[in-house]
This record gives C-alpha cells, structure tokens and sequence, in this order.
C-alpha cells in the first residue's frame, strides 16, 4: 500500500514513516523542510514541497498512486500561534484543505490526521475523554479542530474517511537511537531539560510552582514517539479494512509534574539538574492525562513504552548522539 506522509521529516513523521515501512509499506513522504530534516527520513521517499501547491499534491497523489494519507505537516507551536494566527490558520487549515481537494479528485479514501489534546484547552475532568468539551485555548489547537470539523464534512459528501489522533505530549526518541527530536527553537521539557543535564543549555526555568497539583508544577501525559508511531498503522489498517471515521485521544493516562519529570531525568543522566522557577507560561492548563480506552478497545492499541523512564532514556541516548550532526 502506498502511504504519502506529509510532514515525515519532522519529529512525530519521521518516526511514523519508519514504522511504516517496517510494517511493509511503501512510504513516500511530503515535507517542506521548514522544521523537518532530511537525515530525518531513513526509510522511503522524500519530496521536498509544500502543501500551499496544489499543482505538487494532485501530481503526487497520481504518480505515486496514493492509497492513503498520514497528515502530519502543520505549525506546531502553542506560543507562536498566539503572536502569528494567520501562519496557522493558513498552514494549519487552508494548506490542509488542498490536501483533501486532491485526495477527492484523485479518489484517494483514507485519511489519519495529527490533531493534539490542545483542542480541549482546560479540562473540565481528567483524565480527559474523546466526549470532552473542546474549547481550544490557542490558535494551534483551533486551527486542528477546524480541520477535524472539515474531515468531517468531507466524509459526509465525499465519504472521505479519517481517524483524527489527538496526541497528548509526545516524548522520547526511536529506540535504534537514529531519529528523536530536534526542534528549533526547542520548547518542549524533556529535551530542554536534558540539554540542560547535557551542559549545552544555560538555563532551565519551571513555569510555575502555583498550579493546583501535588508540587504545584503542572502535569502532563507523556507518550512514548514509538506507541504514537504505532497507533498511526493501526488506524490506517483499520481505515483500509473498513473502519468509520473517528476520534482517538492517544496518551499513556498517567501524568507526571515538572518536577516529576527533571527528578526521572536525573535518575537517567546520573546528574543534577538545577531548575530556575519562573512564572506561568501563557495558556498552559495544569493537568492534562489521557483516557486512551477508546483506541484500545477498538483497534487493540497497547503502548509499549509507557514508562517515563523507558521515555527519557530513549531520549537521552539520542541527545548524547548530538541529535542530526549536534542538535539542530
Ligand atoms: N515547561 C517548563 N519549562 C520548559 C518547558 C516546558 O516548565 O522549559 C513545562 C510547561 O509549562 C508544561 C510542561 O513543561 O507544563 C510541558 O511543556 P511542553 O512544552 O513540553 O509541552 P506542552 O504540554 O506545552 O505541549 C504539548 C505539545 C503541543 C500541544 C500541547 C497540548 O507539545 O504541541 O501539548 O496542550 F499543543
């Protein structure tokens, strides 16, 4: 089966294009190189264009004759979507939406999107369910619940069929230790803190001690990138095979707080680890844990890895590798 993966140089991408073609598929991946890397890209094809030319999209759907769509490529960062919404709704949603014009046209049926648990903003209950209210609090997560919105649409006049996977916070790297992650800038915590443990990070800050948890740091749902990788097949054999479109939280269902998070990661790199307190950052919620029975129940999802340790080990064996050629 051919799978185009759009966005498959990035974090979460690559990491589902390897998967992917572990499990015998043919993969041929889409990205822009904005974020992505190409070293990134270890199994497949890489074509490196955009989702804004539609021109490229119809010419690779037919070509390549695509059988199903992986649709990771999107803008990602919560805090830049509060200084520049157009890039995201643009990006996010426009760009999106040539992708499904050319799926329609070129008869291509089977659509698994990266959508985030950021559609729900501040849970009203956790752990948080597919039934939970979404009341996206940034951009980012608007801009991904629109596209939920319009997958939706399309299925019911074009019987275009999805699975929308909302990722809660994906972490860790691929066990082989060739592929992690490698943002830049970096804003996420388990990189930044093993940078930190690694010496090649000035400063550590924890945003917020004043939250309503057990240390007052907030708390998170980390998953390991190969379970997310995992669900991805999952969900497009299930398409294949028949399956109506539909939600999927994906988490491990068990938070653990900043705090939590850089005491593990000094367990792991053997080192201490200094943290500066700083104030909240803008639209963080305090807890955000999964319920995944959902996708377990009906497509027999089990995560492999779900323990943080397990997690930031695989992390901190791709950090200590520099990353592609040092951490870019
Ligand atoms: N944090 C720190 N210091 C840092 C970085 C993060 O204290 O230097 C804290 C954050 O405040 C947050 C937690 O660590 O409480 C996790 O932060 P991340 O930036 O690693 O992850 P987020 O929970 O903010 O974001 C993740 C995904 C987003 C998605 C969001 C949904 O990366 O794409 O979950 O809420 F939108």
């Amino acid at each position: 089966m051919n799978i185009l993966v759009t966005g498959g140089a990035g974090y979460i991408g690559s990491h589902v294009g390897k998967k992917l073609a572990e499990a015998g598929y043919n993969v041929i991946v889409l990205d822009n190189l904005s974020k992505g890397h190409r070293e990134a890209v270890k199994k497949g094809k890489l074509l490196v264009g955009d989702l804004a030319d539609t021109g490229l999209l119809d010419r690779i759907l037919e070509e390549e004759e695509i059988q199903g769509v992986i649709h990771l490529a999107a803008d990602s960062l919560v805090g830049e979507s509060m200084e520049k919404p157009g890039k995201y709704y643009r990006n996010n949603v426009a760009n999106g939406l040539n992708l499904l014009e050319a799926m329609v046209k070129n008869g291509v049926k089977y659509i698994v999107f990266s959508s985030t648990a950021a559609v729900y903003g501040e849970p009203e209950e956790v752990p948080i369910t597919e039934s939970h209210p979404t009341h996206p609090e940034n951009t980012y997560g608007e801009s991904k619940l629109f596209f939920e919105k319009i997958m939706k649409r399309y299925d019911q006049i074009h019987g275009l069929k999805y699975v929308s996977l909302r990722y809660f916070n994906a972490a860790g790297a691929d066990l082989s230790g060739q592929i992690g992650e490698a943002h830049d800038p970096e804003t996420h915590l388990i990189p930044i803190v093993l940078e930190k443990a690694l010496g090649i990070r000035d400063k550590l800050y924890i945003f917020g001690t004043d939250y309503p948890t057990k240390d007052g740091t907030c708390i998170r749902d980390y998953i390991h990138v190969e379970d997310l990788a995992a669900a991805h097949i999952l969900a497009i054999e299930g398409l294949a095979a028949g399956l109506e479109s539909r939600i999927y939280n994906l988490g491990n269902g068990e938070g653990y707080s900043v705090k939590e998070v850089i005491e593990v990661a000094e367990e792991v790199t053997g080192k201490k680890i200094e943290a500066d307190i700083r104030e909240r950052r803008a639209g963080d919620p305090a807890v955000l844990v999964a319920s995944s029975e959902k996708i377990k129940k009906e497509l027999g999802w089990q995560p492999l890895y779900p323990d943080l340790k397990t997690i930031i080990e695989s992390a901190w064996r791709w950090h200590q590798g520099g990353g592609f050629g040092g951490n870019d």
